[in-house]
């Protein structure tokens, strides 16, 4: 303004000299410029003075056509407004105000890229002086969202050259947008050798302005955590406005410069038969690299950076070596890692499978496994927990000491880890037969009945069946046991039966009896008969009487004998309700005179 100003002043006092006196100027004044969005109105405000006052003014609009040329789009005095015909702007156009207040305002409408032109306002009086002032029309396009591509192939560190990272792109901006590339939050910029930002700008058929730019660096480890961004600036009226595309980053190829390799399962000890998984990794990240892992105690290999063992045995122990090798350089890098496989053996009870003991005597065994762990050795007999330890002593066997035992051994810092033998147990001695719960019994006639006679003892005792006649009962089963014989004789009872078991081996014997009584429907049938023989000796008797009282008594004691004679009438028909009874006062009759009852 100020130079506008002192320009004018000059212009002015050039005039005053060629005009000698003739003191005449318009004062214009104008914006220098105005800022517009595209599709949008315009107003370029045009204020004047002059020292005459300012009635009755033509007022006149330019632009500058870029040939660098005046073009008149409106013209207006006190009596006509005229907008040029022919113009960009004949239809846009309007002026609003007469002049009469010293200002007018252009109103452009639906403003368009071809408008960013400069534009006069020109003044002249009646009397011929004149003034103008200039204002630029700066029209703006916000442009679409930008956006940003990454290579879709990793980078080597290896690579000689700088290598595209990415391309960021921004559409139908006006005037230009600008693009920087951010890696992480710091703006990148070229240097030589290191990075390079390519960018290159298009001009759509609309006038727009479409930006692109390329990224290319030299790659080193490091970045491969980088995120990269574009940020976009572009003018708007008043300012500048930025936005910002979403993150991308690049996979980065870089030797390994150590590799290790573990045991990835199990977590814990191994053991034989469990399937182990080994792992290799490098600390690279390198597609080209080979991992062969190896056993150094075999020499095998494998080329994997996995290897899965199955069912593994202690030869499987020892230093696994994983070597990675770099197919780019043919360098090459190792790590190991030592597997140690548990292992327990079957267990080897000493004496083996069955040891004899005498009776009183003392029981000695021991029971032994091989392992590269700690053991824990237990006694079992009949599911009971009879010893700890790894040997067996028993003092003084009896045949309860007699019978199978179990040694178990476990290995405490691995659950699944176990191992069993068994040793049989024989108490050398005399036959002893267990005690029975029936010796003495009665049993109906005719009746079945099975003798049972269980005999401990070592050697298995024979054992024989015989009667007190000295028949030999024949055995209906007879089965070894744990600790001796069980035998069963059958026997059907026809009379009273004394059985003997007798059980015997090289050291004795011994025997248990079985007595049996017969009884039942034999006795009942010999009872039945002895009543009626009793009834008949009774019946004999009382006639006897009632013949001897006819004789002798006739004295008048005849009342006496009648009752008598009813009582005992009496007691003959109890008899027959009871025979039981009967037999009882049949025999007690028979020892007491009737008379006295
Ligand atoms: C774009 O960059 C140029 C050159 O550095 C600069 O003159 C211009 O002002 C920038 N534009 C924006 C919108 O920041
Ligand atoms: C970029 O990094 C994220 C994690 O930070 C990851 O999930 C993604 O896969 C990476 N993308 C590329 C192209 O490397
Ligand atoms: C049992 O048998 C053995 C051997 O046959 C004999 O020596 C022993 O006297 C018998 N015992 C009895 C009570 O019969």
């Amino acid at each position: 303004m100020a130079v506008r100003d002192a320009s004018s002043l000059l212009v002015g006092l050039l005039v005053l000299f060629l005009t000698w006196g003739a003191w005449a100027d318009v004062e214009v004044n104008m914006e220098d410029r105005v800022e517009v969005f595209r599709g949008e109105t315009a107003q370029i405000a045009c204020m004047f003075k002059s020292s005459e006052g300012i009635g009755a003014m033509i007022i006149q609009w330019f632009y500058m056509t870029r040939g660098g040329e005046k073009q008149r789009i409106y013209y207006q005095d006190i009596t006509t407004k005229i907008v040029d015909r022919g113009t960009p702007f004949t239809d846009r156009i309007s002026v609003n105000g007469t002049g009469a207040t010293g200002d007018v305002v252009l109103t452009i409408s639906n403003v368009q890229l071809e408008d960013e032109l400069e534009f006069i306002c020109l003044i002249r009086s009646v009397t011929g002086e004149a003034g103008e002032g200039r204002t630029k029309l700066k029209v703006f396009e916000t442009p679409n969202l930008p956006s940003i591509e990454s290579v879709q192939t990793g980078i080597s560190v290896n690579e000689e050259g700088l290598a595209k990272i990415g391309t960021c792109e921004v559409k139908n901006g006006f005037p230009k947008p600008n693009i920087t590339w951010y890696r992480n939050m710091t703006p990148l910029r070229t240097v030589q050798d290191v990075v390079k930002i390519m960018p290159s700008i298009t001009t759509e058929s609309s006038g727009l302005f479409s930006v692109r730019s390329e990224l290319s660096m030299k790659v080193m480890k490091e970045d491969k955590d980088d995120q990269f961004y574009c940020e976009v600036t572009y003018f708007v009226p008043g300012g500048t406005r930025m936005t910002e595309t979403n993150r991308i980053n690049i996979t980065v190829y870089y030797p390994s410069t150590a590799v290790s390799i573990w045991v990835e399962s199990p977590k814990g000890k191994i053991k034989e038969g469990d399937s182990i998984e080994l792992h290799c990794q490098g600390n690279g990240n390198t597609p080209s690299s080979i991992i062969t892992i190896k056993h150094t105690k075999s020499g095998q290999t494998w080329d994997n950076d996995v290897l899965v063992l199955n069912n593994v045995t202690r030869l499987d122990s020892g230093v696994y070596e994983c070597i990675s090798m770099d197919t780019d350089t043919f360098d090459e890098i190792s790590g190991d890692t030592s597997v140690f496989v548990n292992y327990l053996d079957p267990a080897v009870v000493m004496p083996q499978d069955t040891i004899e003991v005498d009776q009183g005597q003392k029981l000695q065994a021991t029971c032994n496994a091989l392992s590269s762990l700690q053991m824990d050795t237990a006694w079992f007999k009949d599911g009971q927990e009879v010893s700890r330890g790894h040997s067996l002593i028993l003092q003084n066997a009896t045949f309860d000491t007699a019978g199978m035992y179990m040694c178990v051994v476990t290995v405490p810092e691995i659950e699944e880890m176990e191992t069993s033998g068994t040793l049989l147990v024989h108490v050398q001695g005399p036959p002893e037969i267990m005690e029975q719960d029936y010796t003495e019994m009665d049993l109906v006639f005719e009746k079945t009945v099975d003798l049972s006679c269980h005999a401990r003892g070592f050697p298995a005792p024979s054992i024989t069946w015989i009667t007190s006649d000295g028949k030999v009962l024949k055995t209906a089963s007879q089965e070894e046991t744990e600790d001796g014989v069980q035998s069963v004789v059958s026997i059907k009872v026809t009379s009273d039966i004394t059985a003997l078991c007798n059980a015997s081996n090289k050291y004795g014997s011994d025997a248990v009896t079985f007595n049996i009584k017969a009884k039942g429907s034999g006795v009942i049938i010999a009872v039945i008969i002895i009543c009626i023989l009793l009834l008949a000796i009774l019946g004999s008797v009382l006639y006897f009487l009632y013949k001897k009282g006819k004789i002798c008594g006739r004295s008048g004691k005849q009342d006496l004998t009648k009752e008598k004679s009813n009582k005992d009438n009496i007691v003959v028909e109890m008899k027959s309700d009871n025979t039981e009874e009967a037999v009882l006062l049949g025999v007690n009759g028979e020892k007491q005179p009737p008379s006295d009852q």
